[in-house]
This record gives structure tokens, C-alpha cells and sequence, in this order.
């Protein structure tokens, strides 16, 4: 496995890969299972995979973690490594962006709403950061992690968009033994927040079984989930979304491809969890 920080050395390392197909990985580190799922997927489908590590630091409002992001490099390349992985890039963020470079990519729309609304700028940090790395990286496909549902779409929107010549692949969410959504934010959480956790994938649990029982009021369902969540008193509901699963737009009944997303802060850390229904 090699490692490298510098563009160049990427595109190096490309280059001479003689055309064999690349599947790429991007991360911001602090790797856990879910991430290994789309190393392991790439390493399936691909001849050669490249994992990114680099907290981007224009996807973080001012008010966020950046500072904080768990980070743990050593423990990453050795994950990396027993992955599979041939070749890791980490930039450091003055390569990045050099000369606090002008340039943004920004979708409009998809990104207004659900982690969009609430965070500011945060999608356009992804997408410039997303679309740097598929011009350094050149891969046949990309992997994404369903948990962050809304991004995938919006990579998937941008790709389009900007004709890059790459395929979006999608994961499933990995999930901890009792249901938690992998994240590396999960490490913030104490004890009895670990255990609050669990109101996130409950409440998408029992959405669908209202589902699975015939329910097809979206906002009915949605009072339910958010009674659940609201009766945890560590939990506070950023938002609680059921919308069309193709472009997040509020629905009144479930039918075809429904997204149930949440959002919710177990004290101060900020989780997000979601649920794919097909009726
Ligand atoms: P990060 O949060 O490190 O996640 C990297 C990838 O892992 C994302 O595609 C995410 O959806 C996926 N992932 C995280 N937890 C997962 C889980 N429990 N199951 C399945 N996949 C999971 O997402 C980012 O970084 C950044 O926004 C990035 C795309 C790298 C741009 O900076």
C-alpha cells in the first residue's frame, strides 16, 4: 500500500496504473466498519482502490467540529491496509486549497433541504472537495455510504450535471449489534448518550412497522416518530423528514421510494440516521 500527500504523486501513481479500473473511496478518516463496507465493495469491483482521508475543512460551519473531528491516522492505515487498499491520499488542507481558491461547486435545490437547511454551506464544501478529488483521483467508480443519503444524491446530481465520467456506487448503512448507525461521531457520545442513541433507529423502526401494517399518513407517521424521540430526554429533533426518496420533496402519503431521515443531537453531538421504504 502506498501512501502519498501530494497531487502529484496521485496522479503518478494513476498513470501508470495502465487503465485498470479504480475504485475510489473518499473519507475523512477515523475509519470504522461502515467505511471498510465501501473499501470492501471497491475491492470487489475494482482492480485498483484509492481511499482519500482529508478533513475538508470548507464542509464544516464555524460553529462545528472541525477542531474536534476524531482523527487517528496510525490506526486508518493499518484498517486501510488490512482492506486492501493499494494506494491512500492525505492531503494536508494548504495543498487543497491553495490561495484560498475561488472556485465553489454548488447544487442547487436537492440542498436546501434536510442537513442542507441546517447547515449552511455544508454541501458545497462537499461537492467542491468531492469533484477536486474525482479530477485528481480519475476513478472508474466512487463509493458512498447510504447513511449519508442526501450527499449521495447530491454527488449523484453533480456527476450528472458536470459530466463526470465515473459511476456513483451506494453501500448500505453498517450498523453497531443494537441498530446504532455507524459514525465516527459516535465517539463523543458518554455512556448514557450511547444509550439514548438508540431513539434514532428505534423510531425508524417503528415508522416502518406502521408502514408494514398498512399507515400511509406521511405526517401521521411522522408524529409518531417524533413523539418517540421527543420522550428521550437526552435527544433533540433537528429534523424528522418523510419525503420522496428521488428528490426530497415532502410527501403527504407513502408510496413509491420514501426516505424517513432524521436528524437529532444526543446532547451535543448531532446524529443522522435513515430508512428506505419501496411501497
Ligand atoms: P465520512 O463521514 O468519513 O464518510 C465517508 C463515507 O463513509 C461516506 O460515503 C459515508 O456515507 C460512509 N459511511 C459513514 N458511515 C457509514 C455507515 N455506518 N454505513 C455505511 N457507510 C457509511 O462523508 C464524508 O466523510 C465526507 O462528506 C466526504 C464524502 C469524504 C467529503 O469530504
Amino acid at each position: 500500500m502506498e501512501v502519498v500527500k501530494e497531487i502529484s504523486e496521485v496522479r503518478g501513481f494513476i498513470n501508470q496504473s495502465e487503465e485498470q479500473a479504480v475504485g475510489f473511496v473518499p473519507t475523512m478518516g477515523y475509519l470504522h466498519q461502515g467505511h471498510l463496507a465501501l473499501i470492501e465493495q471497491a475491492r470487489e469491483e475494482n482492480e485498483l482502490v484509492v481511499l482519500s482521508i482529508f478533513v475538508n475543512p470548507t464542509q464544516f460551519g464555524p460553529d462545528e467540529d472541525y477542531e474536534e473531528y476524531p482523527r487517528d491516522l496510525e490506526r486508518d492505515l493499518e484498517l486501510a491496509r488490512n482492506g486492501g487498499v493499494d494506494l491512500v491520499f492525505m492531503p494536508d488542507a494548504d495543498k487543497m486549497y491553495k490561495n484560498n481558491a475561488a472556485t465553489k461547486v454548488e447544487v442547487t435545490g436537492l440542498t436546501g433541504k434536510l442537513c442542507g437547511a441546517s447547515r449552511a454551506g455544508h454541501f458545497s464544501g462537499v461537492c467542491t472537495v468531492v469533484s477536486k478529488l474525482f479530477n485528481i483521483v480519475n476513478p472508474t467508480r466512487a463509493y458512498f455510504g447510504q447513511k449519508d443519503y442526501q450527499q449521495v444524491l447530491v454527488i449523484k446530481r453533480m456527476v450528472e450535471d458536470l459530466n463526470f465520467d465515473l459511476e456513483i456506487v451506494t453501500v448500505p448503512i453498517v450498523r453497531e449489534e443494537d441498530g446504532l448507525a455507524i459514525s465516527s461521531r459516535n465517539k463523543y457520545l458518554n455512556q448514557a448518550e450511547r444509550e439514548a442513541a438508540l431513539v434514532l433507529f428505534d423510531s425508524l423502526q417503528r415508522a416502518k412497522e406502521l408502514i408494514d401494517n398498512g399507515e400511509r399518513n406521511a405526517k401521521a407517521i411522522g408524529e409518531v416518530l417524533s413523539n418517540k424521540i421527543e420522550a428521550e430526554p437526552l435527544a433533540e429533533i433537528d429534523y424528522v423528514s418523510i419525503v420522496d426518496g428521488n428528490n426530497l420533496e415532502k410527501i403527504d402519503q407513502i408510496s413509491g421510494r420514501v426516505l424517513i431521515a432524521l436528524a437529532v443531537y444526543i446532547g451535543e453531538t448531532r446524529l443522522i440516521d435513515n430508512l428506505v421504504v419501496e411501497v
